[in-house]
């Protein structure tokens, strides 16, 4: 999709969920919207802070193990990174392929937020010059679409999907991205970041950090509806809530109102009582038994994994038959 194009779909997405989320009883938007140009910086530094371990987590497995990675991936291949973001964890593959003398025909990184995926991309590129680099701005939560030519390419397609974001997706989303994902990458294979159930306090400590950076990406939700829809949301009548759910072994990200109080956006008002909340991200977390049994109802073969020795996340290698 072409970068203009994707801006304007995505406005207008965002304009229509936003009216539906705030006109409903029990008001919930997808995170996706989290990631404006703003929202993607924020995200960065939230993956720099002490409490928030999967980030940090997820780079030590994949430093420590991506010579396995990459044979698991094998020669002659494109990848395909899914919520690509600030391209560093592929880095560490990519290394790890060159150094087998295997670097891959070409790399796609796909990403819902088009300004910091070019970005990004330039940094990339200037490191590997001999890399073909194809960006692809789209919503993958929506339709797995890949690059023309990369359909007609023929090639075998290997998928990177780290940084636990599958966890951003609902029981029924999450099947629905790996049953589609099995099918575009049929014949190669799937290397998911997820996030493992641990201690609910090291959960809890990671959504509400000291700095006070994830109230801020939480609540940038709104200033970007301001921004970018004229809203009046008031900043400080809202306010960050996070916390573990167990039932569901998920984190869920809420934005509270501290009054009761009435909200204008395009044209319509729309009111909170004190204490009710926007639910803006469910983050779930899983077991091994789980994410397999995932896969395998997806369509995948469970491969080998990968994990750091107090068992907080895991890198798992699945085979798209
Ligand atoms: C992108 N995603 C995996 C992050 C998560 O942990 O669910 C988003 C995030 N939300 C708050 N902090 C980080």
């Amino acid at each position: 999709m072409n970068p203009t194009i994707d801006i304007e779909v995505q406005a207008h997405n965002f304009a229509t969920d936003m009216q539906a989320a705030l006109a409903s009883a029990s008001k919930q938007i997808s995170p996706k919207y989290f990631y404006d140009a703003k929202g993607s910086l924020l995200f960065d530094q939230i993956c720099e802070l002490p409490e928030y371990y999967p980030t940090r987590t997820e780079w030590a497995v994949l430093e420590q193990y991506a010579p396995q990675m990459a044979e698991c991936l094998g020669a002659d291949i494109d990848l395909i990174e899914f919520g690509a973001g600030s391209l560093r964890k592929v880095r560490l593959l990519l290394d790890a392929l060159m150094a087998q003398k295997t670097p891959p025909k070409s790399y796609v990184p796909i990403d819902i937020s088009g300004a910091h995926l070019a970005e990004s991309s330039l940094q990339l590129q200037k490191q590997y010059p001999a890399l073909g680099v194809t960006t692809w701005v789209s919503d993958y939560s929506q339709a797995l679409v890949l690059p023309p030519a990369l359909m007609q390419a023929n090639r075998r397609r290997m998928g990177f999907f780290p940084g636990s974001s599958l966890g951003n997706f609902a029981p029924g989303e999450a099947l629905a991205f790996m049953t589609q994902a099995a099918q575009m990458l049929g014949g190669g294979g799937l290397l998911v970041g997820v996030d493992l159930v641990k201690d609910p306090q090291v959960l809890h400590a990671a959504y509400n950090d000291q700095q006070g950076i994830t109230a801020a990406f939480n609540l940038n939700l709104l200033a970007r509806a301001n921004r970018e829809l004229g809203a009046d949301f008031d900043l400080n009548a809202f306010a960050h809530y996070a916390f573990y759910e167990p039932r569901h072994q998920r984190i869920e990200m809420h934005l509270q109102s501290l009054r009761a109080q009435h909200v204008r956006l395009l044209g319509q008002t729309y009111s909170f009582r004190e204490g009710e909340t926007l639910h803006t991200e469910n983050s779930y977390k899983y077991t091994l038994d789980s994410l397999h049994q995932l896969a395998k109802q997806a369509g995948f073969e469970v491969g080998i994994h990968w994990t750091d020795s107090q068992q907080q996340f895991c890198v798992q290698w699945l085979i798209a038959p």
